[in-house]
């Protein structure tokens, strides 16, 4: 009877769509986008996939390289990277000609075990005193046992410096997280900005570690090449009590190396760095953010400290969403927004980005600060949903109707973001949908500085 179950599935979904465009407000300006992307396998990929790149461990190759912001101004890459065989060959050479390498140091090695898993030599080097805006050639590793690559520093921080930002969360390792890496490396974004919930070894039984080592092959080809800066989501919290293991971001705090201690913070979970023309404050829904809190005071703090002459972008980055309209982990972020959020107003914030919700979303500027719910409010960040980037979950397609009015565009769908900063003033912000295979910009808009306009 396939004639008859497809009829039945067409009447279906013609009755859906009858009763979203009934429940749509008149003259909403948001978009509930109607694009059915093709359904593919959302498994994660075998460990031996092509897509991880991968070397014989025998031969000590540094693998999983990948390149993190290490200080407050963009002066200091740290180059991370894994050895199976050995930890020697922990250093790293570079500089400004391939081939040429004037300078080099020395990396920290440590190890870590999370049950019956044992890490591979997990190197951290940091090379600091870098020029601004200059490409550099480095090569990680000893002798035959080393590999090259390059990357460019930031502009100097000012206010006009261009760069070219990606935002990816919720990633994961399925052929979807693949082709997300794929397109982002030929996007044109130049520092990867991550909100959370990074490998989903978590999924495993027992978090299989292994997990993290094939996701940081998958991402290789980019983050070997330019840093990335990681903010930890639940998916990295980890501790398992039925495994022993009662540590929490045990693999993050050794894999990934955030430079919070260069923001005044005790904790790997929220920092603050500057990056051309933005300052990025990251807090954390995984700890206390209570009035008086460790975190809110360091965020008070951090506030006070950003100079929108020199910065003229302040950027959120959190893992929970505040403004959410998918029926996903709705609502979920109103706790802790009703603590933090009008210090994030007040400060006139322009871009607050999260992941979490398996979907994508932008509002405009809102806040629940003179009504409940969101309100167009002028002082508040635009919010922007960017949990689509692939993982084993799927995607979560069910979207609170009739839209709110703080919601401009939502879409379940795989992609990732572009924010293009230009000057003090304009910003190009584009979220691409992955869309088999091409990678297609479904929502575009210019955001306009709060302080420099
Ligand atoms: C990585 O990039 C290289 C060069 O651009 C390309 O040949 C290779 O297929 C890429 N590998 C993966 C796994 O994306
Ligand atoms: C919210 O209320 C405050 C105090 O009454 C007022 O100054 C502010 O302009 C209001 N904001 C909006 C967006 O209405
Ligand atoms: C800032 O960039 C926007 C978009 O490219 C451009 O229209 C505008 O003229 C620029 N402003 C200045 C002062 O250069």
């Amino acid at each position: 009877m396939p004639a008859l179950k497809f009829f039945f599935e067409a009447l279906f979904l013609a009755a859906i769509f009858i009763l979203q465009a009934l429940c749509e407000p008149q003259g909403s300006k948001g978009v509930t986008s109607r694009f059915v992307r093709k359904l593919q396998d959302s498994g994660d990929l075998p460990e031996t996939s092509e897509w991880f790149i991968t070397f014989d461990a025998t031969l000590n190759l540094p693998e999983q390289v990948h390149l993190t912001q290490g200080d407050y101004i963009g002066q200091t890459t740290t180059v991370s990277w894994v050895t199976w065989a050995s930890s020697s060959g922990n250093i790293v050479q570079y500089g400004k000609s391939k081939d040429s390498y004037t300078s080099s140091i020395q990396s920290d090695v440590t190890t870590y075990t999370y049950g019956d898993y044992t890490s591979g030599f997990i190197h951290h080097a940091k090379l600091e005193g870098l020029d601004y805006g200059t490409t550099y050639f480095y090569k990680v590793g000893d002798g035959s046992s080393s590999r090259e690559f390059s990357f460019t520093t930031p502009p100097e921080v000012g206010p006009d410096a261009a760069h070219v930002f990606g935002i990816t969360a919720d990633l994961g390792q399925t052929i979807n997280s693949a082709q997300t890496v794929a397109h982002y490396t030929r996007s044109g974004g130049q520092t990867m900005l991550f909100v959370g919930d990074m490998s989903y070894a978590d999924r495993y039984k027992s978090n299989s570690q292994v997990r993290w080592d094939t996701w940081l092959r998958l991402l290789e080809n980019s983050t070997a090449f330019q840093s990335w800066m990681w903010v930890a989501g639940d998916h990295e919290i980890e501790a398992k009590s039925n495994s022993g293991e009662t540590e929490k971001f045990k693999a993050f705090n050794k894999r990934f190396p955030v430079p919070y201690q260069a923001s005044g913070s005790t904790s790997s979970l929220y920092y603050a760095f500057k990056r051309a023309s933005a300052h990025f404050i990251a807090i954390s829904y995984y700890d206390d953010y209570s009035e008086g809190s460790t975190q809110y005071q360091w965020l008070q703090t951090e506030l006070s400290k950003v100079d929108r002459s020199t910065t003229p972008w302040l950027i959120i980055l959190e893992h929970v969403p505040w403004y959410n309209s998918n029926t996903h982990h709705y609502q979920q972020g109103d706790g802790m927004r009703s603590v933090l959020e009008p210090l994030i107003v007040n400060a006139k914030a322009d871009i607050f980005f999260a992941g979490h919700v398996h979907a994508y979303e932008r509002t405009f500027r809102a806040s629940s600060l003179n009504c409940s719910g969101g309100c167009s409010d002028e002082n508040a960040p635009v919010y922007i949903n960017i949990g689509d980037g692939g993982n084993s979950e799927g995607l979560v397609g069910s979207f609170v109707s009739p839209q709110p009015s703080y919601s401009a565009f939502r879409e379940a769908s795989y992609g990732f973001a572009t924010l293009d900063i230009r000057n003090r003033t304009h910003a190009l912000y584009n979220w691409h949908r992955n869309d088999d295979g091409d990678a297609v910009v479904a929502d575009s808009t210019w955001i306009i500085n709060r302080v420099s306009s």
